[in-house]
């Protein structure tokens, strides 16, 4: 669905690296047919042309709060009121800092002042500044405020450091903006989800684990409460950020998991168990770090961890309840094999023996099962295709309740 079809959107471009992404941000935008404004502070100017943006874009660009041409011809206010929605990519620290404080000192500032449309920003600076205390309390200030902060990623930076910080990808960024202009399917719906792996301890030092990143399930977290769920992510050890809006619990082994899980199921109207529990975890955890011997073999005996998924779908008051299959051959047949044999309402299989999809992969493609349907989401972004299936949980229980 294209959310962003004839949508007015008001694009505000900072000073950052990261400015020259904006270009084809707008050309991704006029892909899938939004009417796109751009407006640029002065920083940004001195990391792209406006001639740029307006070839782009197919509209005049607006710089200066104080120029009598522009005033004339679509002033502040009117192109304030003009937006359907307020989009800034990328949005610097100063001007984060600058939306937080209600300061208009420029056009871009005065603009967010005035509009009545939603705002999204995308953050992109250098990760020491992104992880500053003022920054991240002016992020709290703007999320209180009600606005969408759609990031910022993981990586390599344009300055050479490691680390959160940089701008999201245009095609993220538009998939973001689509989630915040759907409907709300999910509105006053709880949701719990667990995400990443476990770690099995072996003594102090050692433990079993897997490859899983986790990226699915907080991409699934995200997009749940992009459709205005109120969301609990229960994750593994993984290197992810927090979704923003998102309850969030950090534990280490299933046990801990389960635990977790259990004790904030109640009222929940949908619980997905996305991670990827351990199924075994040894008999004992030795107390001091195993000594290696003489001996080439060693052995560790291994016990069932219980399964967190068939436990909430057998709870008497059990929610919507969604399990993930990760299968290597005969999809169909373990899925429903899955879903009948855990009670689930609900199962998303993919295939991770094909290279770039599944475990660690940007992208993932799914089969979806439900006990008298069946959906194919063709291999998206793992975001993308997170907010697909929201969807599809959303009209399921939308149906149920019906
Ligand atoms: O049976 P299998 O482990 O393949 O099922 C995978 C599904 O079960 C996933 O949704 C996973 O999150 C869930 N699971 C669980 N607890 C376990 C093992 C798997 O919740 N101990």
């Amino acid at each position: 669905m294209n959310y962003l079809q004839n949508k007015k959107i008001l694009l505000g471009i900072t000073g950052g690296i990261a400015a020259y992404k904006a270009a084809d941000l707008v050309r991704k935008l006029k892909e899938v047919n939004a009417d796109v404004r751009v407006v640029m502070t002065a920083g940004a100017m001195a990391f792209i042309t406006p001639l740029t943006l307006q070839a782009l874009s197919g509209n005049p660009v607006a710089t200066s709060l104080l120029d009598t041409d522009a005033e004339a011809a679509m002033g502040h206010i009117e192109l304030a009121k003009w937006a359907d929605v307020v989009l800034i990519a990328p949005a610097s620290a100063n001007t984060l800092a600058c939306l937080a404080n209600g300061l208009a000192g420029d056009l871009l500032s005065t603009l967010y002042l005035a509009t009545p449309a939603p705002v999204a920003v995308c953050p992109a600076m250098n990760q020491q500044m992104w992880a500053a205390k003022p920054t991240q309390r002016n992020i709290q200030t703007l999320i209180k405020d009600d606005v969408s902060i759609f990031g910022p990623g993981l990586g390599a930076q344009a300055c050479g450091d490691i680390g959160a910080g940089r701008m999201l990808e245009p095609l993220e960024i538009v998939a973001h903006l689509q989630s915040l202009l759907a409907p709300k399917p999910l509105l006053n719906k709880k949701i719990v989800i667990t995400a990443g792996p476990t770690q099995e301890s072996i003594d102090p030092v050692r433990y079993i684990s897997n490859h899983s990143s986790g990226k699915m399930g907080y991409a699934l977290a995200q997009a749940a409460q992009q459709l205005g769920a109120d969301v609990h992510l229960i994750s593994g050890p993984c290197a992810l950020t927090a979704p923003h809006a998102v309850h969030t619990t950090t534990v280490t082994s299933a046990d801990e998991m389960l635990a977790t899980t259990l004790e904030n199921i109640d009222n929940a109207d949908v619980f997905i168990g996305c991670a990827a529990v351990a199924d075994y975890k040894p008999q004992t955890v030795a107390a001091q770090k195993i000594k290696k011997t003489a001996q080439s073999e060693m052995s560790i005996a291994l016990t069932r961890n219980q399964d967190i998924l068939a436990t909430v779908a057998n709870l008497p008051n059990k929610p919507f309840t969604v399990g993930f299959a990760a299968e290597t051959q005969d999809i169909e047949h373990y899925a429903l094999d899955k879903l009948q044999r855990k009670n689930l309402d609900m199962i998303a299989a993919n295939n991770v023996a094909i290279a770039g999809q599944g475990f660690g992969a940007e992208q993932n493609a799914l089969m979806v099962y439900t006990p008298n349907s069946q959906h194919e989401l063709a291999l998206n972004d793992k975001t993308r295709l997170a907010t697909d299936l929201i969807q599809l949980i959303a009209e399921q229980i939308n149906q149920h309740n019906n």
